[in-house]
């Protein structure tokens, strides 16, 4: 049997290259660290039956006109936002992710995010850097406390609850507000469910950690944000456009919050000029969640170690669309190798 060939869109670490060269031929887009151009995106995947794809490559119906011989998608991510998913699994495309391994460290930035939002850390630095620091003074550089106060998680899975499990050490109130109550996070953690009103109107911290849908898009909107407190923080480590960021530069200028610590943004990557920076009460940060060295190193494994089962007939561990399984053409042709 000839061996599989796959693309893979970025330069990954040589752990996960290993793994897939012990099975696939595999070309890889190696440049430069920047996403592929979509033309030679098109162009590479005319004869692949597995990509490795990231959350820069956007997989729609276009792409998969151009991949006819595509058979996996390996997304290295636990979103998978950038996947049309209903597409890829109505051509039997199986399409994968990365959970579980980034949840820890996704979890710790949340948390650095909070506590250097809460607590003015970068808006410090600058004061220092700039020559401005002249005295200890009473209310100087004065920030929110992150003890013993609420936190509110709107969005309590994987990341969400290992937030949760965080805050105990901090004594805090902790609400979340989720599709589904979670029995075991309240056990956990002593969480309580919360409406998603109450949960904004009674919350000092409102984290929100919810995969991007379509239901969830603008979900921080003009109407959330002015029922959030005055002193209330926004942390935003899921997807950018979960949050409305026009209405949250209004919150931010005009009082309705206190101040927001932001991982990832609208339309992504912002640059300088982009208006939310030019606020002292903004914390910024270049979507680095899971951006430490032994997770991004797992996050590429776990892509890698999906995409080889995937193209070798095996049923990957990630699989976000089991119903592609039985539409996959190998099992049109009766060629399933077990799984
Ligand atoms: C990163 O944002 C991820 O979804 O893994």
């Amino acid at each position: 049997m000839p061996r599989p060939k796959v693309y893979v869109t970025r330069r990954i670490p040589r752990e996960a290259m290993a793994i897939l060269e012990a099975y696939c031929d595999c070309r890889v887009f190696a440049q430069e660290d920047t996403p592929v151009p979509r033309e030679m995106l098109l162009a590479e995947v005319a004869d692949v039956d597995g990509a490795f794809v990231l959350l820069t490559e956007r997989v729609d119906d276009e792409l998969l006109a151009a991949a006819p011989r595509l058979r996996v998608v390996a997304n290295m991510a636990v979103g998978y936002d950038n996947i049309d998913v209903a597409a890829c699994t109505r051509r039997g495309v199986l399409v994968t992710n990365t959970p579980g391994v980034l949840t820890e460290t996704t979890a710790d930035l949340t948390w650095a995010l909070l506590m250097a939002t809460a607590r003015r850390i970068v808006e410090a630095q600058k004061v220092i850097e700039r020559g401005e620091w002249r005295t200890w003074s009473p209310m100087f550089l004065t920030g929110q406390d992150v003890y013993g106060r609420t936190l509110g998680i709107i969005g309590a899975g994987r990341i969400g609850s290992a937030v949760a499990r965080r805050a105990r050490g901090f004594d805090m109130t902790i609400l979340y507000h989720n599709r589904r109550p979670n029995p075991d996070l309240e056990a956990e953690t002593g969480a309580r469910y919360a409406g998603f009103h109450e949960l904004l109107e009674q919350s000092d911290f409102v984290v929100v950690l919810v995969p991007l849908t379509q239901e969830t898009h603008h979900l921080i909107n003009e109407d959330a944000l002015r029922r959030m407190k005055p002193s209330a923080i926004l942390i935003n480590a899921s997807r950018g456009p979960v949050v409305d960021e026009t209405a949250l530069y209004k919150a931010l200028t005009e009082g309705w919050i206190w101040a927001a610590g932001l991982d990832v943004w609208e339309r992504e990557p912002i640059g300088p000029d982009h208006p939310l920076l030019a606020l002292p009460n903004v914390v910024a940060l270049p979507h680095i969640g899971s951006a430490s060295i032994a997770t991004r190193t797992r996050m590429a494994v776990v892509a890698a170690e999906n995409l080889v089962a995937g193209v070798t007939g095996r049923r990957p561990p990630n699989l976000v669309n089991p119903e592609a399984w039985d539409r996959r053409p190998a099992a049109a042709e009766g060629a399933d190798q077990g799984g």
